[in-house]
């Protein structure tokens, strides 16, 4: 067999590693005839980011292996019922990113926000003037709004699927045997004007899930847990893109320090207190006082995205 030709020196710049050139080296391994292009973009930018990182940052090995084993960590905390990587994508901000590159709209459009982990599929259908709230808990709420198109026009029909944590700050599935099934949960459709009308509980700000390495690393980094006082709403209507948001509670001390920047100006809702003995009697409620809040939602034509829901 003939040998080998020699490598050239140019060739050999990509051949070795070295700390100038390793980004490089290592991309050059991939074999483009071969690989999938998508896979072969991503994983070229993350190794190109991953070095630039590691070159900034000049870890110890064991500053090294820490993030390995947070990492590990990290891994061994999920369950079917906890995902702590995207509890870790959430709290570093990404989740929030990938959602907004992937739900831009045009000014006026309802904004999307996180889905949070907490979502159930098939919550129960409720009618117009429900509540929500099983276990009477809180201080009563009514949600009320339209749902439109861009041109106001309304979506009769619309599907709101709305939840929220009950008064001590928990979801019905964080508290099994402690909740009715689908406490402050529930699927209203908006009426033939567009509008739709809920009662609920006043939302209470609540940690996200703290004892693991998540929880650990928000500590060390002097960063809160506290997600600001939300409730969900997920909207859906044929011919529309969906929505995944949220209403904000205006007075919630958490709103700039949301754990996983989930606060946009646009969702921080109107919500008053109002003390009507007539009005709260004619809703159900106990006491003559009651909170309110209006909260339109702007829904653009389809473009054939499907809302992006998991369950961990
Ligand atoms: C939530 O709003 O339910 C949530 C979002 C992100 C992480 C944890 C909880
Ligand atoms: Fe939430």
């Amino acid at each position: 067999m003939p040998n080998p030709e020699p490598a050239s020196a140019d060739t050999d710049d990509i051949a070795y590693f070295s700390e100038e050139n390793s980004a490089e080296v290592v991309n050059a391994r991939i074999d483009h005839a071969k690989a999938n292009p998508r896979i072969a973009e991503v994983v070229e930018a993350m190794t190109r980011h991953l070095h630039a990182f590691v070159k900034e940052v000049e870890p110890t090995h064991e500053e090294w292996l820490a993030g390995i084993e947070f990492l590990t960590r990290t891994g061994h905390m999920c369950t079917q019922w906890r995902q702590e990587f995207i509890l870790l994508s959430d709290v570093l901000g990404v989740s929030m990113l990938v959602d907004a590159i992937n739900s831009r709209r045009p000014s006026g459009a309802t904004e999307n926000t996180i889905l949070g982990p907490f979502y159930v599929m098939n919550p129960p259908n409720r009618k117009n003037g429900d509540t929500i709230c099983l276990d009477g808990k809180g201080e009563p709420l009514v949600v009320r709004g339209r749902v439109t198109d861009t041109a106001g026009k309304p979506i009769p029909g619309a599907r709101l699927d709305v939840w929220q944590t009950n008064d001590d700050g928990f979801y019905d599935v964080q508290q099994k045997d402690v909740q009715p099934d689908m406490n402050m949960r529930g699927v209203f459709a908006a009426d033939r004007d567009g509008a739709y009308w809920f009662r609920s509980a006043l939302p209470r700000y609540y940690p996200i899930p703290g004892d693991g390495p998540v929880g650990e690393l928000l500590n060390a980094l002097g960063r809160g847990i506290n997600r600001a006082a939300h409730i969900h709403v997920i909207l859906t209507a044929e011919g529309y893109d969906p929505v995944i948001t949220h209403i904000f509670e205006p007075h919630c001390q958490y709103l700039r320090q949301d754990a996983v920047f989930g606060v946009k100006k646009s969702l921080i809702g109107d919500f008053r207190k109002t003390s009507d003995a007539a009005e709260a009697k004619k809703l159900g409620f106990d006491g003559p006082e009651f909170w309110e809040v209006e909260q339109d939602f702007v829904l653009t034509p389809a473009t054939g995205r499907k809302a992006f829901i998991h369950q961990v």
